[in-house]
């Protein structure tokens, strides 16, 4: 492994004023998306769309890096340039989803492990080749009155830590993302205890194994009460406690935090973020990898006036940029 390359990877991703785009949705979670707006959900279709994403003029302002699914890496723009070309050459960093989704837990049945550990070090190689420099690896919580389970927890993070050690084997930053989902009506102080929680068991077995924690990025879902929770959400109060568990739980040395949107509504999501950036000075780097708080206008753009590209890419500029001010507290 060699640490000056993680970490440097890990500032071109981190460093202000960028983020990273999440654009890895695998081809089922593309599809359902398409299907709710009427696009049609074949193969070209997402090539298309994934298109537009990548060749939007100027997002290299705002973007760091694009997170890729294993058939988008692969293609091309309908000029033939492939994906990867085009984000070299704006100094775009490739990653790439490498998980293979959830499976069941059969210690609990409400719960899921994430796959993917069989062939890693073979695919992380062939991407390699493709010019990528950083991965993904999501895993999922659930919350309830009796869950998660800490075999749960503790099995998913076994497999983060394998996964992270084949990555850095091959000098690739691995982004470790264990998404706390907000579905149900648990409290905020319910889910500041089991992202506290979950994070000391991460954080713990990352270090056992021997994870070099300055050369990965933690994307974590924001401290906030599930979507079925019906007292108003308070901002501050959202970034007030994301602070705490990430100040309390993640060690000072990680390269950087970034963010997932996980449903909730775009301006929110960004409203944290810049408020999270009013409460004083971070110890790390903390900037957003958002897919659908970028996407969302875009995608519903293009949907309604397919031969708008141009529109569509303004759209995802502006996200960006709003989301970049956010992550330096400029909104
Ligand atoms: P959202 O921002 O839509 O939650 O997606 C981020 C992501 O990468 C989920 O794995």
């Amino acid at each position: 492994m060699n640490q000056d390359i993680l970490k440097k990877t890990v500032a071109r991703l981190t460093n202000p004023p960028k983020g990273i785009l999440a654009a890895d949705e695998s081809n089922n979670t593309c599809n359902k998306r398409f299907e709710k707006l009427s696009i049609p959900t074949t193969e070209e279709k997402r090539r298309e769309y994934r298109e537009l994403l990548i060749t939007t003029p100027s997002i290299e302002m705002y973007i760091s890096g694009i997170i890729l699914f294993d058939e988008t890496i692969r293609q091309s723009t309908k000029d033939g340039k492939s994906f990867t070309s085009i984000l070299q050459s704006k100094g775009i960093d490739i990653g790439i989803k490498v998980d293979g989704g959830l499976e069941d837990f059969p210690s609990s049945l409400d719960e899921k492990i994430t796959q993917g550990l069989e062939g890693l070090p073979e695919r992380l190689k062939e991407y390699k080749t493709m010019g990528a420099t950083f991965t993904k690896w999501r895993s999922v919580v659930n919350i309830s009155d009796t869950l998660p389970t800490d075999a749960c927890l503790r099995e998913n993070a076994d497999r983060m830590a394998k996964y992270a050690l084949a990555c850095q084997a091959e000098d690739i930053v691995p982004i470790i993302e264990p998404e706390v989902l907000l579905d149900g009506n648990h409290s905020i102080e319910r889910c500041f205890e089991v992202t506290s929680h979950n994070l000391d068991i991460l954080f713990s077995e990352l270090s056992k194994q021997g994870v070099f924690i300055p050369g990965i990025i933690l994307k974590t879902s924001m401290v906030i009460s599930g979507k079925d929770n019906e007292v108003p959400i308070d901002p501050h109060k959202v970034a007030d406690m994301t602070l705490k568990a990430l100040q309390r739980h993640v060690p000072n040395d990680i390269g950087g935090i970034v963010f997932l949107s996980g449903g909730q509504p775009d301006e929110q999501a960004t409203l944290h973020l810049n408020l999270m950036h009013n409460m004083g000075s971070l110890l790390w780097n903390l900037t957003f990898s958002f897919s659908r708080a970028l996407q969302n206008p875009v995608l519903k753009h293009w949907s309604e006036k397919q031969d708008d590209i141009a529109g569509a890419q303004a759209l995802l500029l502006q996200m960006a940029k709003i989301n970049s001010q956010a992550s330096m507290g400029q909104l």
